[in-house]
């Protein structure tokens, strides 16, 4: 497949064959919780790592912070029969932890709860399956204050909080992932520094992946105990990671960004045990000695489901002196112990993230996950892109990311007809959002979001996803 090629226009009648998915192919959107509600002080909650780090000077883009956000928090009701009028089989977003266990320790915030028990209400009567995303990056800061994820003791408080909201949510929630993009959370967060808690130090950023899927695997335990019939499953962003070229070299600076990249995860997750060449990679980061006798058989528990998040492709070279330090995912930072690895741009068209277009890598990525390490059914969790939107006459017409919408669900169908068990879609983002460390200049929306008004626009690319799940499908190429 080559990028994408442009979807004839909206209103145009297509009468080339369908492609088809697979009867009851869950069709979805996603949001998260500290992206989009708001009420950041409202009905006992209290301020989590993204409070804080967005509320640090020189954090997060001109300032932003998500303390009103979507207003998505008095906003519901209509949010919801938005997502009924758009004809969204199913809708992801993320339970705010400190909303629901102020603080990330003691009981329940019984009206933290009640938000999200009416939210999961409201979208059941709307024939809307919801799907909960336990952690999607919103640590309590009073666990950070105790360590954070490189602490051990973390993993214990994310299961107990995993209890809690099977608790209260169980009995009306089929589909449970215990965390949102881990390698985001590890390294972003305590390598980098560029996401919160804003932490830039190698071994910790091992660490915290490592106590992230210990909480994962504690949680998916808490989750089966609580509620046996739960779907249960974890969502983690991969990459095709590509050398730039067959120089020795080149492939060897891949293999180590995939290490960290994807493998990291996907191993013990899925295998029970941590690659060796990642580990020798590693060594000279840490010893591994934060990894305990039966963490990865905990970590490896077995699950229903795996979520993937794709957004783009790595292409990778080794070192060249002298090169620029560059920003973000591509900062040395993040790749603890291969920080000599250059990320190499390849001309490609790009969106407004400057990640490249890649569909045909989410086929790749699809086909990795199930040929080499499980029969599970797959869900992409999250895809999307940013664009930069102009409201003309009260519409947004934004072909571009409906043409990468377009790309990658030709993608996605071409890696079912590979066999790969591939249930659903779910488009990042429903609406315009905060976009961490961006603030709210990226937008992701199929839904324009006009944060002085909150007045919410179905943009162009939803009205195609719209017909999209009506007809199960889209037009052949
Ligand atoms: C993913 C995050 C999501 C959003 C998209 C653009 O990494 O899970 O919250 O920021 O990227």
């Amino acid at each position: 497949m080559s990028n994408p090629a442009s979807p004839p226009a909206v209103g145009v009648v297509d009468d080339r064959p369908p492609l088809t998915f697979p009867p009851g192919f869950l069709w979805g959107a996603a949001t998260a919780a500290y992206q989009i509600e708001g009420a950041a002080a409202e009905g006992g909650r209290t301020p989590s790592i993204w409070d804080t780090f967005s509320h640090t000077p020189g954090r997060v883009v001109e300032g932003h912070t998500g303390d009103v956000a979507c207003d998505h928090y008095h906003r519901m009701g209509s949010d919801v029969a938005l997502m009924a009028e758009l004809g969204l089989k199913s809708y992801r977003f993320s339970v705010s932890w400190p909303r629901v266990q102020p603080g990330g320790t003691g009981p329940a915030n019984a009206g933290g709860l009640d938000f999200y028990r009416r939210l999961v209400d409201e979208l059941l009567a709307h024939g809307i399956e919801p799907w909960l995303t336990l952690y999607h990056w919103d640590l309590p800061q009073p666990l950070e204050d105790a360590g954070g994820w490189p602490a051990r003791d973390t993993a214990a408080r994310f299961a107990d909080y995993a209890t809690l909201v099977a608790d209260a949510l169980g009995d009306r929630v089929r589909y449970w992932t215990t965390l949102n993009e881990p390698w985001c959370s590890a390294f972003l967060g305590y390598g980098s520094g560029a996401h919160a808690p804003g932490r830039s130090d190698g071994a910790d950023a091992v660490r915290a992946g490592h106590h992230l899927m210990l909480g994962h695997g504690l949680a998916v335990q808490a989750l089966r105990a609580a509620r046996p019939t739960a779907e249960v499953g974890v969502t983690v962003n991969l990459y095709p990671v590509t050398p730039a070229s067959v120089a020795p070299a080149d492939v060897d600076a891949a293999r180590r960004i995939d290490g960290l990249a994807n493998r990291f995860f996907l191993d013990p997750l899925l295998r029970g045990s941590y690659p060796a060449d990642l580990m020798a990679d590693l060594a000279k980061v840490t010893d591994f000695g934060h990894v305990r006798d039966g963490d990865l058989a905990t970590i490896s528990t077995p699950l229903d489901v795996v979520g993937v998040n794709y957004y783009s492709r790595h292409v990778v070279a080794a070192p060249v002196p002298g090169a620029e330090p560059e920003p973000y995912w591509r900062a040395p930072s993040c790749w603890p112990g291969s920080e000599d690895v250059r990320f190499v741009t390849r001309g490609v068209p790009v969106t407004d993230m400057n990640w490249e277009i890649d569909a045909p890598g989410l086929v790749e990525t699809l086909r990795r996950v199930h040929e080499e390490y499980t029969d599970l059914p797959l869900y992409v969790t999250e895809n999307g892109s940013a664009f930069v939107d102009e409201v003309v006459d009260g519409q947004v017409d934004d072909v571009d990311r409906l043409a990468y919408f377009d790309a990658h669900l030709r993608a996605a169908h071409e890696a079912i007809e590979a066999g790969v068990p591939l249930r659903g879609y779910f488009a990042w983002s429903l609406m315009d959002n905060f976009e961490w460390a961006w603030g709210y200049t990226k937008r992701f929306g199929m839904v324009h979001v006009d944060y002085d008004s909150q007045v919410r626009i179905p943009k162009s690319s939803a009205r195609w996803y719209a017909e999209v799940i009506r007809r199960n499908g889209l037009a052949a190429q």
